[in-house]
């Protein structure tokens, strides 16, 4: 089919975390994969599937970082963090038809960048999001009038972004004020929330649906759920994703279809008609509500944990669907998922969500990983790792996504949850219950 890969395609991956493993991991199963550069800062296991790039990522060194990669060969560019993103890394080193980027541009990007404006753009859209009001810091006090005056609780969010800390879910008004007041008077997160979304809280189960976009076409991946508390029966503050699954009986295959036709594709135009032609992941965190599917927000990326339960479960050739989205042909892409279902358990370090401890070595890798089979895999991705003198050690809060398949949800937990249990370091802890809502379902 023409428009893919080209046959050997030299690949730098941005990003250092446990998406990226994940990304890396089904990567190297192309047969198109020439040689594979990773993020100067990657994690241990990311370390282990491809070179470190030589070249710091950072906007100020683009001009040493093309002429690093025109010498390399670089190919395709594919950008995890949302953070590269918003700094234009797609605007900067993307060189159709020779060198693409797996990503979308600033323009595209602030969907995720800019919940203000990406509200703006969904009502525009007649998206159906929860309803909301903007303030800046010159409208505290309207800020703080509008949530004393409401009776249903409201989320507060930073309009920028925050690593997944910017988002307050309140029940009553005096957290609303309290959260409107460290936003907008005190800073807590600096220029990311000089401006502020307040909107209705919603309610129902949460999915995420992520889809390939290539400005036009839009291929749906099976839909995932995380897990964002830290505590089992989603109890505790808010984590990055404490584990995930794939797919999620919760999202049935009529609601898909209500999402694509309600929520993406309208989306999709609305940028069109900006002038944005969107080129990588689509994220849609929805809320499933009463009155149907509801956008809680869009992210500009692959999901972490979402992605290593999605890679597991990846069939086909990743890195031609990453280059078709990049070049605009991904109708001819041939994307397809193994049957069953798969589960990411996040193994995470004594002190998380807050500051965690770092620097102990990881045992029980190789005794984690030896329960996984040829019919059953089982994979330890890496996040917050980093190579020791005498293997790797944790360097994070999220340390490791173990992650397994099979052919039901429940093995599939129970296998990753087993694989986490042989996992030892200080401190370590994870949530035993991933993917619970589902099987409380059946
Ligand atoms: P976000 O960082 O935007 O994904 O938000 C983090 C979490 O806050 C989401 O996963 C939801 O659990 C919750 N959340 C965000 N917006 C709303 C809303 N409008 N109603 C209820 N919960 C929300
Ligand atoms: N899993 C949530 C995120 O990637 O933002």
């Amino acid at each position: 089919m023409s428009g893919g890969a080209p046959d050997r395609c030299n690949v730098l991956l941005a990003g250092s975390g446990g998406r990226e493993h994940a990304l890396a991991w089904r990567l190297r199963q192309s047969p198109r994969l020439g040689n594979l550069w990773v993020d100067p800062d990657a994690n241990a296991g990311l370390l282990a599937l491809g070179r470190g790039c030589p070249q710091s990522l950072e906007p100020r060194n683009r001009f040493h970082l093309e002429r690093w990669m025109e010498r390399e060969d670089i190919r395709l560019v594919v950008v995890g963090p949302e953070a590269l993103l918003e700094q234009g890394m797609a605007d900067d080193l993307h060189r159709p038809p020779h060198r693409l980027v797996f990503g979308p541009g600033k323009a595209g990007a602030r969907l995720e960048s800019d919940k203000a404006w990406c509200k703006q753009v969904l009502r525009s859209a007649n998206v159906p999001t929860a309803e909301s009001r903007t303030f800046n810091r010159d409208q505290l006090d309207a800020a703080l009038h509008f949530v004393r005056s409401r009776a249903d609780p409201v989320v507060v969010k930073a309009s920028g972004l925050c690593a997944g800390k910017g988002v307050v879910v309140c029940d009553t008004p005096a957290q609303a004020e309290a959260a409107v007041r460290d936003m907008l008077e005190r800073r807590l997160h600096g220029d990311a929330g000089a401006t502020i979304v307040i909107e209705e809280r919603l309610r129902g189960e949460e999915v995420s649906v992520l889809a390939l976009v290539d400005g036009r076409t839009i291929w749906m991946l099976e839909p995932c759920q995380d897990h964002k508390r830290v505590g089992e029966g989603d109890t505790g503050p808010n984590t990055g994703g404490m584990g995930a699954y794939c797919p999620t009986p919760l999202a049935t295959e009529p609601l898909l279809r209500q999402v694509e036709r309600e929520i993406l594709v309208p989306t999709v135009d609305a940028l069109r008609r900006e002038g944005i032609e969107f080129r990588g992941v689509l994220y849609a965190g929805l809320m499933l509500t009463h009155g149907g599917p509801k956008v809680l927000e869009f992210n500009t990326r692959f999901g972490d944990p979402e992605t290593q339960a999605l890679m597991m479960r990846w069939k086909g050739d990743l890195l031609d669907a990453l280059w078709r989205t990049a070049a605009g042909t991904l109708d001819g892409a041939e994307i397809a998922f193994s049957p069953g279902s798969s589960c990411c358990v996040v193994v995470c370090a004594e002190g998380y969500p807050g500051k965690p401890r770092t620097g102990d070595p990881l045992e029980g890798l190789a005794e984690a990983e030896a329960l996984g089979s040829a019919s059953e895999p089982l994979a330890c991705f890496h996040a917050g790792t980093k190579a020791g003198a005498h293997g790797p050690i944790s360097a994070g809060g999220r340390v490791l996504g173990i992650t397994a398949s099979a052919p039901d949800l429940a093995r599939a937990a129970e296998r990753a949850t087993q694989a986490a249990q042989r996992i030892r370091f200080p401190g370590a802890f994870f949530r035993r219950d991933i993917g619970h809502r589902a099987l409380a379902r059946r």
